[in-house]
């Protein structure tokens, strides 16, 4: 069994990458075998738009041709039982690499003629998100609209997707909001944490687990 897990936040060691570490700690905890990628270390632009993935008997049909830094990761996830990719929301949406990268994972396994899947395989899908807003408000500005969208595709391309939102993360350490501006007190914001973050964890550890057994 093999898992992949993409972090699309710039940070690694904050609320994104700590989601996906105990995710795939979920999944090494069922014996699978775990690869964590930061998208920030690898030179990679999204879909530059070449259409050679949809080239009719193309060598590249059904695949992306562009070559940079993140093409063999694409093999990888392509191949895994199980793909994990977690990001930070920004404006309301994935970060700009996640986005980049989710275009060039996906697009090339869309068949133009009927939007069926050409991937190789089925896989287990997740999305992780980390997010500054509580969740009423995450449901005030209607992120779940992005939400969806990203997992129905991930789920026609690999057969299953499943999405799990952590609220009201840090932007740094407690020490930072000293210069900060933050909306409630940082004892607020601290509170919120210790209360509800370990839960977060927990369920991206089953989460791994679960992905594993699908
Ligand atoms: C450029 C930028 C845009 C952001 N936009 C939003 C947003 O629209 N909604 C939100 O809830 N949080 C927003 N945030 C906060 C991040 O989503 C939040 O800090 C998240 O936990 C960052 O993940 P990380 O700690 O793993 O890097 C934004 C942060 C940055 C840097």
């Amino acid at each position: 069994m093999k898992v992949i897990a993409f972090n699309g936040s710039p940070r690694k060691n904050f609320s994104t990458a700590l989601l996906l570490r105990k995710a795939l700690e979920g999944a090494e905890a069922t014996g699978a075998e775990t690869e964590l990628v930061n998208l920030y270390d690898i030179d990679f632009k999204g879909c530059v738009s070449c259409f050679l993935c949809k080239v009719r008997n193309g060598k590249t049909y059904g695949r992306c041709a562009h070559r940079d830094g993140i093409l063999p990761y694409l093999e990888k996830a392509a191949e895994a039982d199980a793909v994990i990719i977690g990001s930070p929301v920004y404006l309301g949406r994935v970060s700009g690499e996640t986005a980049s990268f989710l275009e060039r994972l996906v697009f090339p396994f869309i068949s133009y003629a009927d939007y069926r899947t050409l991937a190789p395989r089925k896989s287990a899908t997740a999305m992780i998100y980390a997010m500054n807003v509580t969740e009423p408000e995450k449901n005030e500005y209607e992120y779940d609209t992005h939400f969806r969208l990203n997992e129905s595709f991930m789920k026609r391309t690999f057969g299953s997707c499943e999405t799990l939102c952590s609220f009201n993360t840090l932007q740094g350490t407690e020490k930072d909001y000293e210069r900060f501006e933050l909306r409630g007190t940082i004892e607020e914001k601290m509170q919120y944490r210790s209360e509800h973050f370990d839960s977060d964890l927990r369920k991206a550890f089953e989460l791994g687990g679960r992905l594993c057994r699908v």
